[in-house]
């Protein structure tokens, strides 16, 4: 298992590139796959996750070279075996849609992490769509095979804020029988209502009172074009070490910055966070980028409602900056943690308590109470890569004698394989990562 030696209380400055938004890459090659024709898909990114999906739209029948991949639905035939997924939730919820539109069977498997993740939330709208979809027990736990052909639309409101949930009715939508229509009370990531779009679906988008209403009617995909911009949840780690490090002067370059995505960022501010926004471009969500310069300063603490971060998935590094904050901050409801690549609620407290700092859980809120200082700590990230890299930044705030360590850091794979290089690069240390040599 790989051990992060990360030394404390270095600056961190300079500019990195982060990767590929990992939610749009799934999205890009998903589509791709059944788009008629070849579609052209530069910079996805290079996490462990995406290659998962990569490796499946293949295996269903589409190809790629380089940023060209080609599909079409002449082209899905069912997998010689069954899907190897990784550690990815988004693969397997986003990919049982779009085979349950198939008159085939696949079956989907995944490692420890994603063998104990709920599939329940997808198989029941894909069943009352017409799909045969099965796991194990009541949470319909992996292997989940999906036989799917002779969808109708359905009228759904997910039970759960669920941008993977909405996402994998309207794929299954494009090849069912009459009209798809998903509600969200609480808006997620329009990712896939975006690039519905962008291939000619036939979709649209309203407000009803205050939930989002997403119609999809079948129809023919034609192949796309898009760049795929720096993803924000993987900035996230680099902006609050900016925030939170003294002396620190970091900039992310071409981050994406649409609604939904930019959560984390409006918390920051309202924390007092010293951040700019610069060369912002594209007025089009799917294109609005912007480069996101972090200084050091003092930071106060808030309340962050669920909603504001859709995804939960930049709470354990935001949950860090509040620790360092002046004073106690409460992200409310956000008892999705439980259910994401391990349990971040109990994870997060977990690892703030190690360096020196307090967080609770009340109910489904987490409490985290800002302390003076943070400590150098051992830490095991527990396979999985958001509580790795959130531990990289308490490491790089900590102060104390010796370097924090940081177990399992071979996780960061799934989204961010370069991590530890741009921590290095940014303190300028000369070496911040072993390779096991006994430690576990
Ligand atoms: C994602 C949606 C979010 C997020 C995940 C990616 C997506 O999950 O946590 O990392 O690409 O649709 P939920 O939809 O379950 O909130």
């Amino acid at each position: 298992m790989t051990v992060l030696l990360v030394p404390g209380g270095r600056p961190l400055r300079g500019t990195v590139s982060v990767p590929g938004d990992k939610s749009i890459s799934h999205r890009a090659l998903l589509l791709a796959a059944v788009a008629e024709g070849t579609s052209v898909v530069e910079g996805l990114s290079d996490g462990d996750d995406v290659r998962r999906t990569a490796a499946a739209v293949t295996a269903l029948g589409a190809t790629i070279d380089g940023p060209r991949i080609s599909g079409g639905v002449g082209r899905v035939h069912a997998p010689s075996g069954p899907l190897d997924l990784g550690n990815s939730g988004t693969t397997m919820r986003l990919l049982a849609g779009l085979v349950a539109g198939f008159e085939m069977t696949v079956v989907m498997g995944g490692d420890a992490s994603l063998s104990v993740r709920p599939m329940d939330r997808v198989a029941v709208p894909l069943r009352l769509m017409g799909a045969d979809v099965t796991g194990t027990g009541a949470r319909v736990l992996p292997p989940l095979t999906v036989h799917g052909g002779a969808l109708h639309g359905i009228d759904y409101t997910p039970p759960m804020a669920s941008a993977q949930v909405k996402s994998c009715v309207l794929l299954a939508g494009l090849h069912a029988e009459g009209e798809t229509v998903v509600r969200e009370p609480v808006l997620t990531r329009r990712h896939t209502e975006e690039m519905l779009a962008l291939c000619g679906a036939d979709v649209t988008e309203e407000d009803d009172d205050g939930t989002h209403v997403v119609r999809l009617r079948r129809r023919a995909l034609a192949p796309f074009r898009i760049d795929v911009p720096a993803d924000p949840s993987q900035a996230a780690f680099w902006v609050v070490a900016g925030c939170i490090v003294p002396d620190s002067d970091v900039t992310v370059e071409n981050v994406y910055v649409g609604a939904g995505r930019r959560g984390f960022l409006d918390v920051l501010v309202r924390m007092g966070a010293d951040i700019d926004e610069s060369s912002r471009r594209g007025p089009a969500d799917l294109a609005a980028t912007a480069g996101i310069r972090a200084r050091f300063g003092p930071l106060e603490a808030t309340t962050v409602e669920a909603d504001e971060i859709t995804g939960l998935d930049e709470v354990p590094v935001l949950a860090v900056a509040a620790a360092c904050a002046q004073g106690t901050t409460v992200f409310s409801g956000v008892g999705e943690l439980r259910v994401k690549e391990s349990d971040r609620l109990q994870a997060v407290i977990r690892l703030l308590g190690a360096f020196g700092a307090t967080a609770e859980a009340r109910g489904d809120d987490l409490v985290v109470h800002g302390s003076p200082s943070l400590s150098p700590a051992t830490f095991d990230a527990g396979g999985d890569h958001r509580m790795a890299m959130a531990a990289a930044v308490a490491a790089a705030r900590a102060e104390g004698t010796g370097p924090s360590e940081i177990s399992g850091f071979d996780s960061v794979a799934t989204s961010y394989p370069r991590f530890a290089e741009h921590l290095a690069h940014l303190a300028r240390a000369e070496q911040v990562r072993s390779d096991g040599g006994g430690r576990s």
